[in-house]
């Protein structure tokens, strides 16, 4: 039986948003989905704030029990050590981080992060009980010259070549030419590749797992595309960024139930 996956909406701050800023941000974000409550059916809202703001959103969402998942934007590949500037998996695990995000196109491109290291990292991940948010998608050019699925496939398979079937991940499909870009994919687009990530999931970490990950799409994802994303079978939510920022707008995307019958 295909397991049914809970869809997930997923903020990713990048480097916006101090600690005095994430509190505002997160019980405005709170209040609005309680109120909106009654007019969806489940869906997990997740934020990835800087980790100077991780202790305060955990002191928030613990202590008001807000039903909101969160999680780093990056982790060090080691768990201690001398490794200046690196967050162990230790450390945000200890701040209740549900998730990670890993291999995120700024940090492939910015930082020269390999397929090695991403693989290190999400090993890492989940040796500290995270759950990788791993990000994988193609630039224009290798989508002229190898066409949408072959490098984010070839990212899916190199990431996690060391983890076990059965695995708990999230697989975001990041397009890196949608991204920041105001560009989205079509829907059509992201469900062609979701749906070879999937297949590719089943090798890796075996059917069961496979139905059970969440694969989300980014990229120029707003409350006015995001209805088309989520009608897709093997799109599971969203990872978003500049509309992450924007209370109203974020707070309309997790809402995308009221615009999927539209
Ligand atoms: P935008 O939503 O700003 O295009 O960013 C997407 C992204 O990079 C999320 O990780």
């Amino acid at each position: 039986m295909v397991a049914k996956r809970v869809p997930l909406i997923a903020g990713n701050w990048k480097m916006n948003l101090d600690h005095l800023q994430s509190i505002a941000f997160v019980q405005k974000l709170a209040w609005s989905l309680k109120d909106a409550k009654h007019t969806y059916d489940t869906v997990e809202v997740a934020v990835f704030p800087p980790f100077t703001d991780l202790r305060s959103v955990q002191t928030l969402v613990s202590a008001d029990k807000y039903e909101l998942t969160f999680g780093g934007q990056d982790v060090s590949a080691f768990d201690s050590g001398a490794y200046t500037g690196e967050i162990s998996g230790a450390f945000l695990k200890s701040l209740d981080c549900t998730y990670v995000i890993i291999g995120h196109s700024e940090r492939r491109t910015l930082h020269h992060e390999g397929d090695d290291e991403i693989a290190a990292k999400v090993a890492a991940a989940i040796r500290h009980d995270l759950v990788p948010v791993l990000c994988v998608g193609e630039t224009a050019d290798d989508l002229e010259k190898h066409g949408p699925s072959a490098v984010p496939v070839a990212q899916l398979k190199a990431a996690l070549a060391g983890v076990t079937a059965g695995a708990d991940i999230v697989v975001a499909y990041e397009p890196v030419w949608a991204i920041g870009s105001g560009q989205a994919a079509t829907p059509e687009q992201a469900e062609q590749v979701a749906g070879q990530l999937r297949l590719t999931l089943v090798e890796l970490i075996g059917q069961d797992a496979a139905d059970a990950t969440r694969i989300l799409y980014g990229g120029s994802v707003k409350s006015s595309n995001i209805a088309g994303f989520m009608r897709q079978p093997n799109v599971d939510g969203a990872l978003v960024g500049g509309a992450s920022l924007d209370l109203a707008e974020f707070s309309s995307i997790v809402q995308f139930q009221k615009h999927v019958g539209t």
